[in-house]
């Protein structure tokens, strides 16, 4: 019984983002259409990612459903409804553009939606259903799985994504929003050994990369961030900088311990003597996690070229926080 209900759902969802995707196209969906031509994406794109657009209306989704057959009940199962305090039943999705979640078998678990505008919330999307875990999905994978070549690229959002992926690197997922799970990262290092992390270069984005770090590392997986200047996230460094500039940053990705390094270096003043002293010892404690003596050494070497001072400087100070820890 719970597969058959699960089976509904499945096929509740594929009508639903064929509903999306016709509207789309059609006057009705004219100006979602309009937005995403603006956004740079191409009908090729469109088609690829099957994108959609709910119309401004209550009922349009709930309506075209119920024409083909399924409850209300399915309807909020697969969470393409609502259910209001005073228990009416309206369209989850209204007037915003379809981004459809699909699994690695390829069929439609979920939705997100995008407004048109700058109303909030920006994006909404489908709730945990039977057949939709947010937290084991990865956007895109889908299409990245028989395309790693041994690496994905992991960015935050949709659109993102999709511009990665227009661009030529087919090789992209993203999280959705939501901070990385370690099922996600252990999902991730069945199609790859390698991740280069691609998130937003806001403080959110930092943050966000920082635990990936950690999560991705645990996983087995070798690591690399992306450092953007100029862009705060992927499909406007893209729109901005073009393809081939993203390939030269994805070439330099930094590995992590670089990556953590630079950070820390963009917090501090490394103009001032204290500046510097607050680096070496920050870097110092970064240095300590490190397992590898000789590798330890190297990023030492690279700390100390940075603060201008000597690298046994480095080493010693390494020394004590390594002397602490144990
Ligand atoms: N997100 C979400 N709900 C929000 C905001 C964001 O679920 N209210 C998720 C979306 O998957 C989004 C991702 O987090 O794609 C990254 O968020 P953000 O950087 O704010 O959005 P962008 O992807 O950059 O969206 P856009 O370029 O369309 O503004
Ligand atoms: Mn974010
Ligand atoms: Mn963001
Ligand atoms: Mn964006
Ligand atoms: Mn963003």
């Amino acid at each position: 019984r719970a597969a058959r209900h699960k089976a509904r759902i499945y096929s509740l969802n594929r009508e639903a983002a064929r509903f999306f995707h016709r509207c789309l196209k059609s006057p009705a969906g004219a100006s979602g259409y309009e937005y995403l031509k603006d956004r740079g994406l191409s009908d090729a794109t469109i088609t690829t990612y099957g994108l959609g657009f709910a119309p401004d209306s209550w009922d349009s989704l709930r309506e075209f459903l119920r024409s083909k057959g399924y409850t209300q009940e399915e309807m909020l199962d697969a969470a393409v409804v609502s259910r209001s305090s005073k228990g009416h039943v309206y369209d989850k999705f209204r007037n915003r553009v379809i981004f459809p979640i699909i699994d690695l078998k390829g069929s439609v678990v979920g939705f997100g939606g995008r407004v048109l505008d700058d109303s909030k919330p920006k994006y909404l999307n489908t709730d945990d259903t039977p057949v939709f875990k947010k937290s084991r999905n990865l956007f895109s994978l889908n299409f990245a799985k028989g395309k790693t070549n041994g690496r994905l690229i992991l960015a935050e959002g949709y659109m993102d994504v999709i511009s990665i992926y227009a661009a030529g690197f087919e090789n992209v997922v993203a999280t959705l929003g939501t901070a990385l799970t370690e099922e996600q990262a252990r999902l991730m290092s069945k199609y790859a050994e390698e991740v280069v992390i691609a998130y937003d270069s806001d403080g959110p984005g930092q943050a966000a990369t920082h635990r990936a770090i950690n999560l991705l590392g645990a996983a087995g997986l070798s690591v690399k961030v992306l450092r953007m200047e100029g862009a705060k996230d992927p499909d406007e460094y893209i729109k901005t900088f073009g393809a081939k500039r993203f390939e030269i940053l994805l070439n330099h990705a930094s590995d992590m311990i670089a990556y953590e390094l630079a950070q820390v270096k963009s917090r501090v003043d490394m103009k001032t003597d204290m500046g510097k002293i607050e680096y070496v010892k920050r870097c110092a404690y970064i240095l300590s996690e490190i397992d590898d003596p000789l590798s330890r050494e190297v990023y030492a070497a690279t700390v100390a070229r940075e603060a201008g001072i000597p690298a046994e400087t480095v080493m010693t100070q390494l020394s004590a926080v390594l002397s602490k820890k144990r």
